[in-house]
């Protein structure tokens, strides 16, 4: 039973409960018309402290879709954090008005503390450089609509490894299948973080290689799950600038994958995919990004309790 559970990082949910989600999921993406009264009377509160496009859109998309209604803010500016209000309080005033909440805070975390102060379901829409776990709802669904099973699979995770919140976030939910390969493909100054290492090897036989170049994996592997090198967690533009390009996606590059490999990305890119790239029926980040509305209404309708 998820209803007035929260979902701070991606092990709070079991792997049945999880099976459970992306049925539900897949019922609604067959017939979204059938849901759309599920949440009538229900409304979600948005905290974003952090720009978002696609965590924003899809929640607010998805409750909109399920009948439910949505408030929030974008931006810290436009809110009493401006003012000084502590995370804590923020959330003990929004518990008054609405029944769940998504926050997203630059501030690892966050979302946990947010969590502890409330009886509202919070979800967690990213905390600084920590963990994505609605990030990892889409990316499971898209990898198991895509390749039918979530276990012995080989993906490389390319780009910012260090930062990259959606990345330690798949990779702690992945570990719990069978016998999964990481290819992790970064700059040694960009490598994943022990705790993150670590999740792979306390896996259910789980294996990794660490690999400086993609070409090293690109042949080898069914899924190629790009990143963008994350800015605003740098400490200095310079460095940034020196290793923001380090990896491009192109169409020669994907002439050397396999024709059943998928290209996944949480998005937003930069330079990480060429657009010539969009093209090619492996690239599968747009699909994705849709999977991520059907995802947030199959976790919205769980945690207020309509998915029964
Ligand atoms: C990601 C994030 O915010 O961590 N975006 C997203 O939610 N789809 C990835 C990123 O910003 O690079």
């Amino acid at each position: 039973m998820l209803q007035g559970r929260s979902l701070i990082e991606p092990l709070d949910f079991s792997v049945g409960e999880l099976d459970g989600l992306f049925r539900l999921s897949e019922e609604i993406a067959a017939a979204p018309e059938r849901y759309a009264g599920s949440c009538a009377g229900k409304l979600l509160a948005t905290l974003f402290y952090e720009p978002s496009t696609r965590t924003r859109f899809s929640f607010e998309a998805a409750m909109l879709r399920l009948g439910g209604k949505v408030i929030g803010f974008s931006g810290e500016a436009n809110s009493s954090a401006a003012k000084g209000e502590s995370i804590s309080d923020t959330i003990r005033t929004v518990a008054c008005y609405a029944d769940v909440a998504v926050i997203r805070h630059p501030k690892e975390g966050s979302a946990l503390v947010a969590a502890a102060c409330t009886d509202m379901p919070v979800i967690n829409g990213g905390d600084g450089g920590h963990q994505h776990p609605t990030q990892t709802l889409t990316d499971l669904l898209t990898i198991h609509r895509e390749k039918g099973r979530l276990d012995n699979l080989r993906i490389g995770l390319c780009g910012d490894l260090k930062f990259g919140r959606t990345v330690h976030s798949l990779i702690k939910a992945l570990s719990r299948y069978e016998g999964m390969e990481f290819c992790l493909i970064s700059p040694e100054e960009l490598a994943a973080p022990d705790y993150v290492v670590r999740d792979i090897k306390q896996g259910r036989g789980c294996k990794y290689v660490e690999a400086r170049h993609m070409k090293e994996v690109l042949g080898d592997v069914d899924i190629l799950y790009m990143t963008r090198v994350q800015k605003e967690r740098f400490f200095n533009e310079e460095d940034y600038l020196r290793l923001k390009d380090t990896y491009i996606l192109d169409a020669k590059k994907m002439s050397y994958a396999r024709d059943d490999m998928i290209v996944m990305h949480p998005l937003p890119r930069v330079n990480e995919i060429a657009p010539e790239v969009d093209k090619d029926p492996r690239a599968k980040y747009f699909d994705q990004a849709k999977n991520g509305m059907y995802v947030r209404m199959a976790l919205i309708m769980a945690l207020l309790g309509a998915a029964e």
